[in-house]
């Protein structure tokens, strides 16, 4: 064809190619009888090493038949924020080449040979998803066998794009996907097959795989669909590589410290409303929380917004929401300490139903409030121990009873006010213990969400 090969090489294809129309008998491309005393004599191979240029083949409508695998050494790194995964891997790639057999028995026995991969031609099968220069170290080797099958193996450190899915941080499983192609050879050319199972891929992969890092090897899928490009058709293996993150960083610097705060906002609710504790307790406690977001914020990934956000978000809010209801609690303690408004009829009747031995709404009774078994019918109102005591009717009231010397009358309004005291007293404990259970239920119902959506 082209001619400018050398006659030996001439002579050797069509030597092969007249023992291929009679079949392949027992001789041999490769005269070996120089192996025993001198090594294995290179102008034997010199032939072959001429034809590299070539796919070799000894008719060129026949395809190539390569056959792929590879192992996962180690997974370095996943960049959820430039969605890459750093892995390495040890790529194996089998194919044959006809014009090399030779005789075991002649050679001494030999019965594989390595030959310097850069004298052989090599199918230039790459990674599509590789996204960095392929850093093969160079000067690799490759096996040849007596029946003109090569074997070559090559480590890569592979930096590949891989769609990864942050949402469900630190509870993530990732599937990334390396795909095996030609990138010049269509299939009239070069076919892909599998060297091994994808099941001892997988298990060669889990055995070798050294890092007890981040990530954990599930397993590995594959599929083999062509890829059509104009008119040429490509064939294509793709592997799907299955990783689980180690969460047991995460749950112990990001989820049980977050879990104890919030914890610690709810029990601060038992702080009785009167003391004056408990506003700056929560008030600490959010800044707190403040605080280790920021130290934390560290070991979130930089992009998306994953459930693990939304969960200190949420916890967040939460412990604002405390707050602002304790700031509501004070107010309205406060107010009706100070200057109780008339009480409306319905939330009277409100308070008497709830104080009624049959509990049907809140009460504060749980909270070791002193005075709540008592009846608001019958209220004499001494029993109250609130900062009213001392606290005399407002000026105008007593302008208006007229008489302010009359005790009688000044004893029964003092009573009566006492009474509205108490009855506010009362009213904001409640509210307090509703406000508290309404809490609780909000946030019962967004750690089992959380939970459930972490769970699927
Ligand atoms: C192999 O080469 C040697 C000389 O190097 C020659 O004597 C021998 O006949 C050859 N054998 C075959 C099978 O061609
Ligand atoms: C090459 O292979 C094709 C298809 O297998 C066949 O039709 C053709 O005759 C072969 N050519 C030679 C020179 O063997
Ligand atoms: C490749 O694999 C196929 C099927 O698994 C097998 O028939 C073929 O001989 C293999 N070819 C090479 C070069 O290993
Ligand atoms: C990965 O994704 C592919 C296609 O989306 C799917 O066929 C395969 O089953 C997935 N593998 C795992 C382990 O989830």
């Amino acid at each position: 064809m082209e001619g400018g090969w050398p006659a030996g090489g001439g002579l050797l294809l069509c030597l092969t190619v007249s023992l291929l129309l009679q079949g392949r008998g027992d001789t041999f491309t490769i005269n070996c009888s120089g192996f025993d005393h001198l090594g294995v004599d290179p102008s034997a191979f010199q032939a072959v090493f001429d034809r590299k240029t070539f796919r070799p083949v000894i008719n060129y409508s026949i395809p190539t038949q390569v056959n792929i695998s590879f192992t996962v050494s180690a997974i370095l790194e996943v960049d959820a924020q430039l969605q890459l995964l750093t892995s390495f891997l040890w790529i194996n790639l089998i194919w044959d080449n006809p014009f090399i057999s030779w005789n075991p028995e002649e050679c001494v026995g030999i019965k594989k040979l390595t030959v310097s991969a850069e004298n052989l031609w090599i199918p230039d099968i790459f990674i599509v998803e590789a996204m960095d220069m392929d850093r093969t170290p160079s000067g690799l080797s490759a096996y040849v066998s007596n029946e003109g099958r090569i074997r070559y193996d090559r480590p890569v450190r592979v930096t590949s794009i891989c769609n990864l899915d942050i949402f469900y941080f630190p509870f993530d499983q990732q599937n990334c996907t390396f795909t095996f192609t030609s990138f010049l050879y269509t299939v009239d050319n070069l076919l892909l097959g599998m060297a091994k199972e994808v099941w001892e891929i997988s298990n060669t992969s889990r055995d070798i795989l050294q890092t007890q890092g981040e990530w954990e090897f599930l397993g590995i899928n594959k599929a083999t669909p062509r890829l059509l490009v104009g008119s040429s058709v490509y064939d294509r293996i793709i592997f799907y590589v299955a990783i689980r993150r180690r969460p047991r960083l995460y749950v112990i610097n990001l989820l049980v410290p977050s879990s104890f705060l919030v914890a610690i906002d709810a029990l601060s609710f038992y702080l009785p409303a009167e003391s004056q504790n408990r506003a700056p307790f929560k008030i600490t406690l959010l800044l707190g929380y403040n605080v280790f977001l920021l130290m934390m914020n560290d070991l979130l990934p930089a992009s998306g917004t994953p459930l693990i956000s939304v969960y200190f978000a949420l916890c967040l809010s939460l412990m604002v929401l405390s707050l602002l209801e304790t700031i509501f609690i004070t107010y309205l303690l406060n107010l009706a300490t100070t200057q109780p408004p008339p009480m409306p009829p319905w939330l009277y009747s409100l308070l008497l139903h709830c104080t009624s031995p049959m509990k049907c709404c809140p009460t504060a009774s749980q909270k070791g409030n002193k005075d709540l078994g008592l009846t608001l019918a019958h209220l004499p109102g001494l029993k109250e121990p609130v900062e009213f005591v001392g606290k005399v009717p407002s000026p105008q009231e007593a302008e208006l009873n007229g008489s302010p010397g009359s005790s009688m009358g000044q004893q029964e309004d003092k009573a009566q006010q006492q009474q509205l005291v108490s009855l506010w007293v009362q009213f904001s404990h409640m509210m307090d213990t509703l406000l508290f259970h309404l809490y609780l239920l909000f946030m019962a119902t967004f750690v089992i969400t959380v939970i459930v959506l972490w769970n699927t």
